[in-house]
């Protein structure tokens, strides 16, 4: 099998890639190395990936790039590529979500409509399509009214792989991931800020009183739903929940965080941001019977994974890094 992988230097991107590889899968990784953190930390979460054979990197804009060639040449395009982040996504700064999680798409979607192969499309939503949901958990029939600027280009994005599946044919699936955590998190969340803090590195930045409560969702069990969607019998234009089924509070986090690691956490109380939701929470029962899949790794046995992986950064004297976002 070939892929396109968008977003191949990001977390999720990443990390989906080497599970490509490692299935034998030849994968095309696309990423422009935006600077919403360090390029270092992208080239490093892509170094395996670059020592194998059968992956190819190009480094380019998805706006910019003529896509015609690439996407005739694969079965499957993972569609990671976003600009991410709730809280940054307000003001000027909306320019960038406009480019990379709207623009983007429609391009892509076009080039995939245009081509002869017509490629399925795997799209990473998000929970945010949801904003304050009006029940918990949250299924796919509920209303998404999106809470921020963020939240509105993720969902724009999801119509547009919506629609170019009913009026054109497109395959297109939408996967709304809950809270992704593991090795490579992204510098602005809040379990690499935790992981990070507890290890030695600044104080974490507890947002508001702790109250607020997320599903967190292990970065294998997402790369386990994308592999899935690439191969299941679901309608154009389908889109599913990927939720790790918990309910924890930023508070239980970092207490969990301060267990496992045998430490407190330092912690630097700020003012609650806007945009953040109070909760969230989603159902999987769809993603159970469509696609077959359902979250394994539970958020113990999660966090130990990540903070392993901290640890080994931090021996490897790869700079601390550095809001703390928690959608
Ligand atoms: N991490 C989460 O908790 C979470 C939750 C819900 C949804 N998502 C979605 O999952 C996807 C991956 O998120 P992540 O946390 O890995 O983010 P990330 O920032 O680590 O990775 C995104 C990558 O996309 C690249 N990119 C952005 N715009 C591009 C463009 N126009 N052309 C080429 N490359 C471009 C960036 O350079 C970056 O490397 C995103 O679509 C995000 O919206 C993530």
């Amino acid at each position: 099998m070939r892929a396109v992988v968008t977003g191949a230097a990001g977390f999720v991107g990443s990390n989906l890639c080497d599970a490509l590889l490692a299935r034998d899968w030849s994968v095309i990784g696309i990423d422009r190395f935006s600077d919403y953190y360090a390029e270092p930390i992208k080239r490093a979460n892509l170094a395996d990936a670059i020592a194998n054979p059968s992956f190819e990197l190009r480094e380019v804009d998805l706006c910019a790039a003529g896509l015609e060639h690439v996407v005739d040449d694969v079965d499957v395009i993972f569609h990671q590529a976003a600009q991410a982040g709730v809280r940054a996504s307000w003001g000027s700064d909306f320019a960038t979500y406009q480019h990379d999680n709207i623009a983007a798409t429609q391009i892509l979607l076009e080039a995939v409509a245009n081509s002869v192969r017509r490629p399925r499309v795997v799209y990473a939503s998000s929970s945010s399509v949801y904003g304050n949901a009006e029940h918990y958990p949250t299924t796919e029939a509920d209303l998404p009214k999106p809470h921020s600027p963020y939240g509105v280009t993720k969902l724009a994005a999801e119509h547009l792989c919506r629609l170019y599946g009913s009026n054109l044919g497109v395959h297109t699936v939408s996967l709304r991931y809950f809270t992704v955590y593991g090795p490579r998190q992204r510098p602005d969340m809040a379990f690499h800020r935790l992981s990070e803090a507890v290890l030695g590195g600044p104080a974490f930045p507890l947002f508001g009183d702790g109250s607020q409560i997320r599903d967190f969702t292990f970065v294998s069990d997402i790369v386990a739903a994308n592999i899935a969607a690439a191969a299941a019998d679901v309608e154009p234009g389908s889109c599913f929940n990927i939720a790790g089924g918990g309910h924890t509070s930023m508070r239980e986090a970092i207490d969990l965080v301060g267990s496992l690691a045998g430490s407190e956490v330092p912690i630097l109380a700020k003012d609650a941001q806007i945009g953040d939701v109070h909760r969230t929470g989603g159902s999987t029962e769809l993603a159970q019977s469509m696609l077959g899949w359902q979250p394994v790794v539970g958020l113990e046995e999660g966090l130990r994974q990540q903070l392993a992986h901290h640890r080994l950064a931090r021996c490897a004297h790869e700079e601390p890094m550095g809001s703390s976002e928690v959608a």
